[in-house]
């Protein structure tokens, strides 16, 4: 059979442009996991990569049409930036991300008035725009590579224009269960569920995940058909980045910094799922339970700002940041710092982390997948101990070499650290050695022909 033309459609795209020192639009590749892993794969073939335009430079490359980027063949879609905003901060991120991770605390106020409404028409043209530059530029017949809670009715709005066209959808994020999902408005509801069954079919890294989507379609009259195939780090990417001089130097200073002192990091966005906050209560409550820890562990917070649009995040952001500074604040001493907090986004800093880490902390309340635990486990260079909550995607294939975290009891979740940063030297090995052989067998390129496959 013929390989068919394969289109990739995500809300943030493979590059971003900037003006070059010549006055010329350059295109810059961004570091995020489904971008690194991709890239390689699609770079010099004829796949386009259709994403919003996020930037003024971004909407200028968008007059061009397909532009060669960084070897990546990019359509960058301007949007009316207002159309833009309601879409990514009120839609996707303050509704569909709060409810596919189940943290319904969000909506205790009332959400859904004529702002959210309007908000919703956003988003709908959004999509709209979307379809339309798919429909412009895709070959007879090609793949459309759906990504993301941003862009759920693309492919109902192609089944009109471009009935050749077969559209896969793929979450990187969970699913909300039907009862998470039912603080939606009913119609709004029916009208995603809808956009998901234009789909030939719609890939989640979890099965926990494709089963609550079966289940929300279900509660509104729609049959999903779903496939489950988690990704896995690119090894050649994380080479080159652990190869890469600043990494080296970043390793260098990390380790200055720590000494002979066990390290646990975490690197994470600052986002809500993410659990940050009790990863530091815990953490405190170990150093209050367990004094024979004072002084010899010190926690790496190499976490970053996020979505700084949306106001829990910046409520959050400030909140992570007063923790941190009260545990600093209740057990530094002179000579040793209890949390270090680097919030800026260097993900060769980050990637020196984990490299240098004993015990890496992974804790969400509910994520997709979480790339950074299994990237943690091909980087790490000391049998560092994987703490891994059940709610991560990524617990499906690791959870029996991690040490389990609760994600909500912090004093359940201070003996696991007490336990990871405790481990012998053989059962740390044992369990690495174990971690590294499963997180090796998910690649970004059986991810992708998985993707493929589903036509
Ligand atoms: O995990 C879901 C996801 O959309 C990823 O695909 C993406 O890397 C991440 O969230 C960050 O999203 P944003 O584009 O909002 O920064």
């Amino acid at each position: 059979m013929a390989e068919r033309a394969t289109v990739i459609v995500s809300n943030r795209g493979p590059v971003s442009f900037r003006r070059g020192p010549d006055g010329a639009l350059e295109g810059r590749r961004g570091a995020g996991g489904l971008v690194s892993g991709l890239a390689p794969l699609v770079a010099g073939t004829s796949t386009t990569w259709v994403a919003a335009a996020l930037s003024e430079e971004d909407r200028e490359a968008s007059a061009s049409g397909v532009v060669e980027a960084d070897g990546l063949r990019v359509r960058t879609v301007a949007l009316d930036p207002e159309d833009l905003r309601q879409a990514y901060d009120v839609v996707s991120n303050r509704t569909l991300w709060f409810a596919h991770h189940g943290m319904l605390d969000h909506f205790r106020e009332p959400t859904f008035d004529a702002t959210w409404f309007a908000a919703w028409g956003a988003y709908r043209r959004v999509n709209l725009a979307f379809a339309e530059a798919v429909a412009d530029l895709a070959p007879e017949g090609a793949v459309v590579l759906v990504q993301d809670y941003h862009l759920t009715l693309v492919a109902a709005a192609l089944a009109e224009r471009r009935p050749d066209l077969v559209c896969v959808h793929f979450s990187h994020t969970p699913f909300a269960r039907p009862a998470e999902l039912a603080v939606l408005p009913e119609a709004v509801r029916a009208e995603l569920m809808g956009g998901l069954a234009a789909h030939a079919a719609c890939g989640f890294h979890s099965e926990r995940w494709a089963a609550a989507a079966r289940g929300c379609a279900r509660a509104v009259g729609h049959e999903l058909t779903t496939f489950v195939s988690p990704l896995g780090p690119d090894p050649a990417d994380l080479a080159s980045s652990t190869a890469a001089p600043a990494c080296g130097e970043a390793l260098a200073r990390l380790d200055g910094l720590v000494g002979d002192r066990a390290f646990l990091v975490r690197v994470d966005r600052i986002e809500l799922s993410k659990n940050i906050l009790r990863g530091f209560l815990a953490f405190d409550h170990l150093l209050a339970s367990r004094p024979e820890w004072r002084g010899r562990v010190v926690f790496g917070a190499f976490v970053y700002p996020s979505r700084e649009g949306v106001e829990a995040y910046r409520r959050y952001r400030e909140d992570v940041d007063r923790t941190i500074a009260e545990v600093n604040e209740r057990w530094g001493t002179e000579g040793w710092t209890p949390i270090v907090y680097e919030p800026d986004d260097d993900y060769l800093r980050s990637v020196a982390a984990l490299r240098r880490a004993d015990a890496v902390v992974v804790n969400p309340i509910r994520d997709g997948l979480n790339l950074v635990a299994k990237e943690s486990v091909l980087l790490n260079e000391r049998d560092a101990v994987l703490l891994l909550s059940e709610g991560a995607g990524a617990w499906d294939e690791l959870a029996d070499d991690v040490v389990p975290i609760d994600a909500w009891d912090v004093v359940a979740a201070a003996g696991s650290l007490h336990r990871a940063l405790a481990m012998g030297a053989e059962e740390r090995a044992e369990r690495a050695a174990r971690l590294r052989r499963v997180v090796a067998e998910r690649t970004p390129a059986r991810w992708f022909a998985d993707q493929q496959a589903q036509v």
